[in-house]
């Protein structure tokens, strides 16, 4: 019988803790683990790139970075990226360079991932079960696969990151705080409430995620979405910002239609769902009682979003969901340097340009059903603000890059 994989888990500041199991791992993003790519070039600088199985359990049949695998406990970076060239493809590279490093969170996992380069033409040895196949692209080739949306999202912040498209610096310096979020316990209130919520027995999960829910997207997105706070049997329950809410259903069909993302429903984590170019996220990550946070809750939650600020370096636009929201937003980006009044008024549908090199924030009435039911909101006009947002993010999105 074949030993458990064990991954090399490690803390918020990168120190190994306890190795845990991979199924452990992938289905929480709170067990960050280590893993190591190495992108393989050829003499005219063309990447080879490894197509999935189709029969893989994540991203199968999609185009992905030339090797890739996650360290054994205790392993140093380079070591198991000389293993992992070995055992993908067959061949010991002899010129290993350290490309980057960055964090990669999805709704099921959290990776630190270590990117090296090595030239090598071939010849290649590869298991067909593992890897459909091999081939080496030019980025202009590779451009196309990304617009047909054959690659990996990880792959594609990869490239994009590896050839600074536009760009002066494209990675964060910041990692996301998934386990300051996820183990954070400050409110006394909001960790008694949420660990009381009774499940409902419409819905399938015996257990509910029950923590603070982190934000979840796409790593270079333009735009940022921040709501209120996770619902009790929505976002609580399923530990993904605006998933299996009500409010949500709304949010994700009309990020479908602006094609932010690749489906219309948000059921669960590991549901594929992909967003691109744009993140989600709450301005409280435990759900309040009444969906009503209090004022201190609000404001010890804010250092989160001032973390998440910090990571989404490529950020130009918030739209902000809701009155509570949009204070918060305003208050976390004058901790980064905007000058706007501490309180300025919340106007839906308004454009507030903070400073040139932070993000505008829009604000919008929360999608909630209420604010549909009583035409607070309308379908429509959410559509249409969500849309306006889009094209602001991207028309400043193509005049500068990064937020330095
Ligand atoms: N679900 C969330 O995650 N946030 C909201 O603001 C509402 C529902």
């Amino acid at each position: 019988m074949q030993a458990k994989e064990s991954l090399f888990c490690v803390d918020n500041l990168g120190m190994p803790t306890t190795p845990l199991p991979r199924e452990m791992c992938h289905g929480n993003p709170c067990h960050t683990h280590k893993v190591v790519h190495v992108l393989v070039l050829n003499e005219q600088n063309n990447i080879l790139l490894q197509k999935r199985s189709r029969y893989k359990d994540i991203q199968p049949g999609r185009w992905d970075t030339s090797v890739g695998g996650h360290l054994i406990p205790g392993e140093s970076e380079k070591a198991g990226a000389l293993r992992e060239c070995k055992e993908e493809l067959g061949f010991v590279p002899e010129n290993l360079m350290f490309l980057h490093q960055y964090m990669w969170l999805t709704d099921v996992e959290s990776e630190i991932v270590s990117t090296y380069i090595s030239t090598w033409n071939g010849p290649f040895d590869f298991d067909e079960n593992e890897i459909e196949e091999i081939a080496f692209f030019s980025n202009d080739q590779i451009g196309q696969l990304i617009e047909k949306d054959k690659v990996t999202p990880n792959f594609r912040y990869e490239f994009e990151c590896f050839t600074c498209r536009g760009m002066s610096r494209t990675m964060s310096n910041s990692h996301y705080p998934i386990r300051d979020i996820c183990l954070c316990n400050e409110c006394n209130r909001l960790v008694h409430y949420r660990s009381s919520i009774i499940p409902k027995s419409r819905f399938s999960e015996k257990k509910y995620w029950n923590l603070p829910v982190p934000g979840f997207g796409d790593a270079l997105a333009s735009l940022l979405i921040a709501g209120l706070a996770p619902g009790a049997h929505g976002a609580n329950r399923t530990g993904r910002p605006f998933t299996g809410d009500a409010a949500g259903i709304l949010l994700y069909e009309n990020l479908n239609k602006l094609g932010l993302c690749n489906r219309a429903e948000a059921i669960c984590r590991g549901d594929g769902m992909e967003l691109k170019e744009v993140f989600v996220t709450n301005a409280v990550k435990c759900a309040p009682p009444k969906n009503l946070p209090n004022a201190s809750e609000i404001n010890r939650c804010r250092r989160f979003l001032e973390q998440e600020f910090q990571y989404l370096t490529r950020v130009k636009v918030i739209v902000a969901l809701g009155r509570i929201a949009f204070q918060s937003v305003m208050k976390a980006l004058r901790v980064e340097g905007s000058s706007h009044s501490e309180t300025p008024l919340f106007q839906h549908g308004k454009v507030y340009d903070t400073e040139s090199s932070l993000p505008c924030v829009i604000a919008s009435y929360h999608p909630s059903m209420r604010n549909i039911n009583t035409g607070l909101l309308s379908k429509e006009a959410f559509f249409l603000l969500l849309k306006s947002a889009v094209k602001l993010s991207r028309d400043l999105s193509s005049k500068c890059g990064t937020r330095s």
